[in-house]
């Protein structure tokens, strides 16, 4: 399988506080993982780190191949990763269909990707998008604020889509509409990284998962071996 995103000893610090000490993962093409952890553990910064908007302290960001830590994060972006990010983030003064434009990329390298992406498939996605097309970013709800995030950043045409809490403070009916619009991603073979507190969703989408703990990744495994180890599930993860 080619690996699409791998990082090797990652460190990173907000000041002199270091919270990353030592984090490794990969992403290989079609695969789901998550990044676990209780609240502070270190998975938002991991991702931070990823996209270049933090500046990690040590270690190694390799995507598509290409070794980027120290790269600024449009240019690390262009390198074929998507963000999903916590607070989703979009603009409030624009409408949905610039929202999803205004950031748009084409695909990065020739991709095995059917169709690229493009208004009508994101609109496919997520009709509610395309009835709310001419509304502000402002005048949505949560949840068609957080359909909107993950249609920008596919418009982007990611190789790897990274979502950061992606159905945090949502109805489970709104969330339910999320884990199924990933669930067909996933089917379509786009590889994510899915960082949320759902563990049972995630054990349903995601192929392989990395546990961290205080900035470290202290278990990794599959939806099968997690399934399987109830003891770390209630020592890290305290469900
Ligand atoms: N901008 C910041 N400045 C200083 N410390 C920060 C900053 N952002 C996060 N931290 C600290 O870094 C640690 C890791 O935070 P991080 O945001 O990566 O956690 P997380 O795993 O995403 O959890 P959650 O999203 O639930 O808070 C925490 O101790 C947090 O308080
Ligand atoms: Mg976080």
């Amino acid at each position: 399988m080619t690996t699409l995103l791998s990082a090797r000893g990652l460190r990173a610090s907000y000041g002199a506080a270091q919270v990353l000490f030592d984090v490794s993962l990969d992403v290989g093409a079609g695969e789901v993982v998550t990044l676990l952890g209780r609240n502070g553990m270190g998975r938002s910064t991991t991702v931070k780190c990823v996209f270049g908007l933090l500046r990690p302290g040590g270690g190694e960001i390799h995507v598509g191949g290409q070794r980027c830590d120290g790269w600024t994060s449009h240019r690390i972006a262009r390198l074929g990763l998507g963000l999903v990010p916590e607070g989703r983030q979009i603009f409030p003064n624009l409408t949905v269909q610039e929202n999803l434009t205004a950031t748009a990329r084409r695909a990065s390298s020739p991709s095995s990707q059917a169709e690229p992406w493009g208004l009508k498939r994101i609109y496919e996605l997520f009709p509610r998008l395309e009835e709310r097309r001419s509304n502000l970013g402002n005048q949505l709800s949560g949840g068609e604020q957080q359909m909107l995030a993950i249609g920008r950043a596919l418009m982007t045409n990611p190789r790897v889509l990274v979502l950061d809490e992606a159905t945090e403070g949502l109805s489970p009916l709104v969330r339910g509409e999320i884990w199924k619009a990933l669930a067909n991603l996933r089917r379509d073979g786009l590889a994510m990284v899915v960082i949320d507190k759902n563990i049972r969703a995630l054990l349903e989408l995601a192929d392989r998962h990395y546990v961290l703990e205080k900035g470290r990744v202290v278990w990794s495994g599959s939806s099968r071996d997690l399934r399987a180890s109830p003891e770390t599930v209630g020592r890290y993860l305290g469900v």
